[in-house]
């Protein structure tokens, strides 16, 4: 099969690549290259890489010119980005998965929209997200990725469309832009740079291997139903303090970079979803989280060279306006 993989030069697209082109597919990379997309994170040689955007028709009708199915990770992914400002966030998610399914009406690829628990919103209460949920979005990410979801049954029911959607938790693993908890905090804990812990850290994200979520979003390409959305979770569900205590013991850092900083806007405390469904097909998520951040860990502290000039260029100026305030007013236990 010729698989276009839109936005497959970021952290999770670039992981699908690898798995497709392993398993003797051919791939077809469209992607805008914006501050998180990396073409170190492709093996050049073997995929036909074009710089495009998913919102404008004529790169897309390049891009998917001979391909059987699009998949389609094309997106803003940053919410501390999107309460900074969402103009892009709405356009490509919302706008440009629009001109994706005009082009599979057109043409008939299958089509896998690649989602998030995001939208399902806060589950404080308790319990876990299904697919049958309604969408409660409360972030503008999650209302971006919402919004881009939406077109999907719409475009089944009124066209026939052969498309899906997966919707994946927190993903960690290498090739991650440092900005999400997990790699921010890695690259941090290895420089001796402090740790920015939103609030009281006790909020819940059930954590997922970048593997494990591409073989549910490859088994969903391969077996989902027309119209169908299909949960991949990692079945664990941890506290971010948890999480960055498990940080420092894997680097060695030491406690006292770890600040307790003011809280995001309009923060989630939990999310969890329920796998049945991607369970029934046959998915299992196959990587123990310890085990998994041992060898995330493991890459950043061996991969200096991918990441440090990522940090030294636009990012600084994203980590300025986003921590420097933060920092300054930070204390060492919640306030
Ligand atoms: P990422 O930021 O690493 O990658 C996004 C990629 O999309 C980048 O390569 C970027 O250049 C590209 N892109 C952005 N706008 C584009 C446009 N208009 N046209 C073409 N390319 C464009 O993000 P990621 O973590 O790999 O996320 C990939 C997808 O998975 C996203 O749709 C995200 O919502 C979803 N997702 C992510 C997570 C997570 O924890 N990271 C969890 C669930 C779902
Ligand atoms: P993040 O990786 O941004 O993913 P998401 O918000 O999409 O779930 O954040 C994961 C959790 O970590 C979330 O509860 C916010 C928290 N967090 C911090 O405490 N400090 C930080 O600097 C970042 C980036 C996240």
């Amino acid at each position: 099969m010729r698989v276009l993989v839109t936005g497959g030069a970021g952290f999770i697209g670039s992981h699908l690549v690898k798995r497709l082109l392993a398993a003797g597919d051919d791939v077809v990379v469209l992607d805008k290259l914006t501050y998180s997309g990396n073409t170190a994170n492709l093996p050049l040689d073997s995929v036909e890489f074009l710089e495009g955007d998913i919102a404008v028709a004529a790169d897309v009708e390049r891009a998917a010119r001979g391909c059987d199915a699009i998949v389609n990770f094309a997106a803003e992914t940053h919410v501390d980005r999107s309460i900074l400002g969402a103009t892009d966030f709405g356009r490509t998610e919302f706008f440009g998965t629009q001109v994706l399914l005009e082009e599979v009406r057109r043409s008939g690829q299958r089509f896998v929209q690649v989602s998030t628990d995001e939208v399902y919103g806060d589950l404080e209460a308790g319990g876990f997200s299904t697919e049958e949920d309604p969408l409660r979005p409360s972030s503008p990410y999650s209302v971006a990725k919402a919004a881009g979801d939406l077109h999907i049954p719409a475009y089944v029911r009124t066209f026939g469309v052969n498309a899906s959607i997966t919707r994946g938790s927190n993903t960690y693993g290498p090739n991650q832009y440092p900005e999400k908890l997990i790699p921010l905090f890695v690259t941090n804990a290895l420089d001796g740079e402090p740790l920015p812990v939103y609030g009281d850290g006790k909020q819940i994200r059930d954590w997922l291997y970048v593997e494990d979520h591409c073989s549910g979003i490859e088994l969903v390409l391969r077996e989902g139903k027309p119209g169908e959305a299909y949960n991949v979770g990692g079945g664990n569900e941890h506290e971010n303090i948890e999480v960055i205590e498990l940080i420092l013991e894997l680097t060695g850092a030491d406690r006292s970079l770890l600040r307790h900083v003011e809280d995001r806007p309009g923060h989630d405390r939990r999310y969890a979803l329920s796998t049945e469904k991607l369970q029934r097909v046959g998915w299992r998520p196959s990587r123990d989280f310890r085990e998994g951040m041992r060898e995330t860990v493991e890459w950043y502290r061996a991969n200096r060279a991918w990441w440090e000039p990522i940090k030294s260029g636009e990012f600084r100026r994203y980590y300025e306006r986003q921590y420097a305030q933060r920092l300054r007013a930070s204390t060492s236990s919640p306030a």
